[in-house]
């Protein structure tokens, strides 16, 4: 069976890429990396890729800073496309995904976000579960739709929230679990795409989920 092919998109740093390409270099996952785009020259995620060889794509977006235009929307579908992907998988991706996008790879495209959706939904969730006086913070990955993290959730990963806990320090706990999630969501969805859930062993009776692998 041929591998499934991933196009990751990132903004920042690439630990979760990273634990990504770990998991696959190590034989936990059956995938193969097939680009790296980011809407950020310079950021970290480019870095990582170039020094595994994964091909790269920077996109230049001028005018907004909380989406693309449907311009540069084109071009990312068109490098996706050129990549033959199979899946999308935003890792830290910092824009709002867009109709061009959505209907290139529809149920196809999946994202992880530092909270317990659907609480905590936008910027800095660990922050916000914090400032909120949680007593247990989290991470999610979900299947991306036109809202703000609104998705259907596919697995989370609790984290504790400690007294003496910083935005800092509980951001960098929530990242470790993310790290574990990320690539086991990933697994779970290529060994069962109609419902990675139960390959997971997590509940299966709430909402179906959208995916078309
Ligand atoms: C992660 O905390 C993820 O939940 C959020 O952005 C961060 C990306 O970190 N969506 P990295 O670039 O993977 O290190």
């Amino acid at each position: 069976m041929e591998k499934l092919r991933l196009g990751v998109l990132g903004s920042g740093k690439g630990s979760n890429f990273q634990a990504i390409l770990a998991a696959i270099q190590e034989g936990r996952l059956e995938a193969e990396i097939a680009v790296v785009i980011a809407d950020q020259e310079g950021a970290g995620i480019l870095q990582r890729a170039e020094e595994a060889g994964i091909p790269t794509v920077t996109l230049n977006e001028p005018r907004y800073q909380t989406r693309l235009s449907p311009e540069v929307e084109d071009q990312l579908v068109s490098g996706l496309r050129e990549a033959k992907v199979d899946l999308v998988v935003l890792a830290g991706y910092m824009r709002m995904i867009k109709t061009p996008l959505l209907e290139a790879f529809p149920g196809r495209i999946i994202n992880i976000h530092p909270s317990l959706l659907p609480k905590f939904s936008g910027l800095e969730g660990w922050k916000q579960a914090l400032e909120a006086g949680e007593k247990t913070a989290g991470c999610t990955v979900h299947y991306v739709d036109a809202g703000m993290d609104t998705g259907a959730v596919i697995a989370q990963a609790e984290v504790e929230v400690r007294s003496d806990d910083t935005a800092e320090s509980l951001h960098a706990r929530i990242q470790v679990a993310e790290h574990t999630l990320y690539p086991a969501v990933l697994a779970a969805l290529i060994s069962h795409p109609a419902d990675p859930r139960q390959a997971l062993k997590l509940p299966t009776s709430g909402l179906p989920l959208p995916t078309s692998l």
